[in-house]
C-alpha cells in the first residue's frame, strides 16, 4: 500500500458538454436517462459495471470501480450542448435512428428539454454539412468568449458544481500543427486574427480549457492535442484526452493484432473495409474529412505490431482501410477485415471477420466514462494529457517523444492500475512469485 493521492469528493452535479448532438450524443444522453429509470442496464461501461482486482488473487477482493474511486453519479449529470441543428435532443435522437422509437417515447419530456446552443462552425472545415443554428461574431476570439458564456450559463442556470466537455461533433478535415499552434500567445492572436489554421473544435477546446473544464475529443481531428493547448490546460488545470474513439472495427483490431503478435505471427496483408449510413459516414464520404479518419484507423497496426522490432513478420504489412457511404444501413455499421497470415516456415493462413456493430451503442458508454474518469481527474489534481485514458481511443494522445499505446490489454493494465495508485493500492504487475515461494 502506498499513500492514496488527495481525490476531492464528488458533490453536487456534473454538468457534462457535448459538442453536437448527433447519433453518439444522443444515444449517450438517451442512455443514462433509460439507465437511471432501470429501462435499461449500462453494457459496455467500465465505470458502471467495471470491477477492480485489489490485492492479491487470494484476497477475493474485486470491487466495482465506482465503490473503489470516488464519480459522479448518474443522477447527478445534466447534459447540455450545441449543434447546428435546432433540433431538441429527442428529435435529434429520432433523426439519427439509433435507438427504438418505443424507447424514446417513455424518455422524451426529458430528452426534449436538452435544446442545443448555436455552434461556432464554419463549413470549411466539415464540407458536407451546413444548418441554421450557427453563432456569429467578429473574430475566432468573440467567439470563444461567446462560448465561454453558454458555459457559465449553463453552471449558473443548473446549480452546477463542475463540468466536463466532450467533442462529438463531426470529423474536420485533416490538419497538421502550425505556427498558430505553437504556444498560447501564438494562438490568442490567431484567434483574434481568424486565422483559418483554427477550426471550430479548437475554439470550443480553447473555451472549456481557459475554463479549466476537462476537454476529450470523442473525434479524429485535431483539437487540444497541440502546444498551445497543452500549455493552457497546464496553466489552468486541465485534464485532456482523446483522441477518436475506439469502437467496431478498430476495437476488434486492437484485440486481435496483439493475439497474433503475442505468438509471432506474421501479417502480410490487413484489408478493412465498412459500410456506414448514418450522418458520421455522409462527412466521411468527404475526402479531406475521411484523410483525417485513414490517419487515426491506420497508425493502429503499426504501433502494435512494432515492424521495426519484428522486420521479418511485419516489414511488409499491407494495410487497408476503406469507409463506404452506404444509406441503408444507418448507424448500423458493417465491417469486414481479410487477414492474411503467415505461420510456421513461411505457410499462409487467412482470418476472415465480419462485424455487424451498432457505431453508437458501442460509442456511447465510452463517452459516459471518459466523461466520468475525466472529472475523477480533475478532482485528484491530474491535468494536461491523460494517458491512462488511451483504453477508449484509436489515436491515443501522448507526451512528445513517446509512442501511443494501442494494445487494448496494456491500456486496461494502465488504466486499472492508475485507478489503484490514486487509492494507494499495490499495483498489479502479475508476478505472481508470492503465491509459489
Ligand atoms: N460512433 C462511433 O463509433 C464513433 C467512433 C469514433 C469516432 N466517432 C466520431 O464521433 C463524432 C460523432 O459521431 P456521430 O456518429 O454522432 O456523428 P453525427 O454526424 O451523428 O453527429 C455529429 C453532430 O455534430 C454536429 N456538428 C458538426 N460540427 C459542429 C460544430 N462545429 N459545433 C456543433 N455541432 C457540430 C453535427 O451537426 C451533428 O449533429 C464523429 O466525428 C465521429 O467520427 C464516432
Amino acid at each position: 500500500m502506498s499513500k492514496p493521492v488527495e481525490i476531492a469528493p464528488v458533490r453536487g452535479k456534473l454538468g457534462i458538454l457535448l459538442v453536437g448532438l448527433g447519433a453518439v450524443s444522443t444515444t449517450t444522453i438517451a442512455g443514462v436517462f433509460a439507465i437511471r429509470k432501470a429501462l435499461a442496464k449500462p453494457i459496455g461501461s467500465l465505470t458502471q459495471m467495471g470491477t477492480l482486482r485489489l490485492g492479491k488473487r487470494t484476497e477475493g477482493r474485486s470491487p466495482k470501480i465506482s465503490e473503489v474511486v470516488p464519480l459522479a453519479g448518474l443522477d447527478d449529470i445534466v447534459f447540455g450542448g450545441w449543434d447546428i441543428f435546432e433540433e431538441d435532443c429527442y428529435a435529434a435522437a429520432r433523426t439519427a435512428g439509433v435507438l427504438e422509437p418505443a424507447l424514446l417515447e417513455q424518455l422524451r419530456p426529458e430528452l426534449e428539454q436538452i435544446r442545443p446552443w448555436p455552434a461556432v462552425f464554419d463549413q470549411r472545415y466539415v464540407k458536407r454539412l451546413a444548418g441554421p443554428n450557427v453563432k456569429k461574431g467578429k473574430s475566432k476570439k468573440d467567439l470563444a468568449d461567446q462560448v465561454v458564456a453558454d458555459i457559465q450559463a449553463f453552471k449558473a442556470g443548473n446549480g452546477l458544481d463542475r463540468m466536463v466537455m466532450v467533442w462529438c461533433g463531426s470529423t474536420e478535415i485533416f490538419a497538421t500543427e502550425s505556427p498558430a499552434h505553437a504556444s498560447i500567445a501564438a494562438f490568442e492572436q490567431a484567434l483574434e486574427q481568424d486565422d483559418p489554421a483554427i477550426p471550430s473544435s479548437m475554439i470550443y477546446a480553447y473555451a472549456a480549457i481557459r475554463e479549466g473544464i476537462p476537454y476529450a475529443n470523442a473525434a479524429p481531428n485535431l483539437t487540444a492535442d497541440i502546444p498551445a493547448l497543452v500549455e493552457l490546460a497546464a496553466r489552468t488545470q486541465s485534464p485532456l484526452a482523446g483522441k477518436d474513439l475506439k469502437t467496431g472495427q478498430t476495437l476488434i483490431k486492437t484485440i486481435i493484432a496483439p493475439g497474433l503478435k503475442a505468438r509471432l505471427l506474421g501479417v502480410e496483408g490487413w484489408y478493412s473495409t465498412n459500410i456506414l449510413g448514418n450522418r458520421d459516414g455522409e462527412v466521411l464520404d468527404d475526402p479531406e474529412s475521411f484523410k483525417t479518419k485513414e490517419e487515426s484507423k491506420k497508425s493502429v497496426l503499426d504501433y502494435i505490431l512494432q515492424p521495426q522490432l519484428y522486420p521479418d513478420l511485419y516489414n511488409d504489412l499491407c494495410h487497408v482501410v476503406r469507409i463506404n457511404y452506404y444509406p441503408p444501413r444507418g448507424d448500423n455499421k458493417e465491417g469486414w477485415d481479410n487477414i492474411d497470415l503467415v505461420g510456421w516456415l513461411g505457410y499462409p493462413m487467412q482470418l476472415k471477420i465480419n462485424f455487424l456493430c451498432r457505431d453508437s451503442i458501442l460509442a456511447a458508454p465510452i463517452v459516459l466514462d471518459v466523461a466520468l474518469f475525466m472529472d475523477l481527474a480533475k478532482r485528484a489534481g491530474m491535468y494536461g494529457i491523460q494517458e491512462w485514458l488511451s483504453f477508449y481511443f484509436k489515436s491515443p494522445v501522448h507526451a512528445p517523444g513517446l509512442y501511443p499505446e494501442h494494445d487494448l490489454f496494456i491500456q486496461l493494465m494502465k488504466l486499472k492500475n492508475t485507478l489503484r495508485y490514486l487509492v494507494g493500492e499495490d499495483l498489479i504487475t502479475h508476478l505472481g512469485r508470492e503465491y509459489y515461494d
